[in-house]
């Protein structure tokens, strides 16, 4: 397992750290524009590996030329938010990165599946996807993750339980109309509507969309990593051990749910060959308004990209 990790700043370098600290690998490569800063990152945690165990071969470099043959690449390579910005502020400038990065990965590693992670999230998997020419199955973005890991976080600590007996989902775009559905979250198996209140569950709920913009707010110089970093490696590991997890990610959908030519978060199995189905899950009416809101904002954003 060949991985390469594009971008090498707080979500990228932390990437690599875990698929280092964890053996996700045989080899990781991590890539950024900024001279000698892949290189001393890599090689800092290759000097990390005696102590931790770790036999993955960890290479820092400025071009692409290392990244060939890669089973699986991580963009994560863009500007990320400051106070005040939204996601969408983001998308010239990202738009033209991820275009850029993607023509360089894809030709050098045409049968890899690629995880995006660069911000507006779902655009970026679109010009990713269409950048690329490969199938949707392959071109995959991370946010449901992130979003459902901060949902459970929030639930675990109102209810002081483990954190690993709450399951959640959030779906659609990662914006503001994200869709966190209570109706599927659960607390060991007992509905979340029976262990707490709707105006709490309702708090939560706004917590969680605001959990990017409450990590902006604190740091004041960028935006959150850990958790992020930590929803990636989930993603890379169901696809390279094959375990075939069903997680939120962000695809193109091709009819599911209602929808055509757009990217949003539903449902997926992830294996080894990328996005293997698609779970479409039964909505509400008011869930299924949800995510076609959702979806419109993301629609919009397309609209407006420049990709030649
Ligand atoms: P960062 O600023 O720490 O790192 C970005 C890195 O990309 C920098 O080191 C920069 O030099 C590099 N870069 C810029 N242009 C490049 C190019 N053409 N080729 C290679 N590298 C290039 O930012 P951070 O915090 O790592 O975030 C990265 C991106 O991920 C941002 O767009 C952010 O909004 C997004 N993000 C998305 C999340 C999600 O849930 N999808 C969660 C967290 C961050
Ligand atoms: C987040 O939600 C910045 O999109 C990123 O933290």
């Amino acid at each position: 397992m060949k991985i390469t990790v594009v971008g090498a700043g707080n979500v990228g370098a932390t990437v690599a750290q875990r698929l280092v600290d964890r053996e996700l690998a045989n080899e990781v490569v991590l890539t950024d524009v900024v001279e000698g800063m892949p290189q001393g990152k890599g090689l800092d945690m290759h000097e990390s590996s005696p102590v931790l165990g770790s036999d993955v071969k960890v290479v820092g470099a400025n071009a692409y030329d290392e990244t060939a043959n890669s089973d699986i690449i991580v963009i994560t390579a863009g500007i990320a938010r400051k106070p005040g910005m939204s996601r969408d502020d983001l998308m010239s400038t990202n738009a033209g990165i991820v275009k850029t990065v993607t023509e360089q990965v894809a030709r050098r590693s045409p049968n890899s599946v690629i995880i995006v992670v660069s911000n507006p999230l779902d655009v970026m998997v679109y010009v990713a996807l269409k950048v690329s020419a490969f199938d949707r199955t392959k071109v995959i973005g991370m946010a449901g993750v992130l979003d459902t890991a901060r949902f459970r976080s929030f639930i675990a600590s109102e209810l002081n339980v483990s954190v690993e007996d709450v399951s959640a989902f959030v779906l659609g775009g990662h914006g503001d109309s994200m869709v966190p559905l209570v109706r599927y979250s659960s607390v060991a198996g007992i509905p979340l509507t029976e262990m707490m209140p709707q105006d709490k569950i309702d708090k939560l709920v706004k917590r969680t969309r605001d959990g990017g913009a409450e990590i902006v707010s604190l740091l004041k110089t960028g935006s959150a990593y850990y958790a992020p970093s930590a929803a990636v490696v989930q993603m890379v590991e169901s696809i390279a051990k094959d375990k075939k997890r069903i997680l939120p990610c962000s695809i193109y959908l091709q009819g599911e749910f209602g929808m055509k030519d757009v990217v949003i978060g539903v449902p997926v199995k992830l294996g080894r060959k990328g996005m293997e189905q698609v779970l479409e899950i039964k909505l509400s009416d008011s869930e299924k308004a949800e995510l076609n809101k959702s979806a419109d904002d993301v629609k919009a954003n397309i609209a407006k990209l420049k990709l030649d």
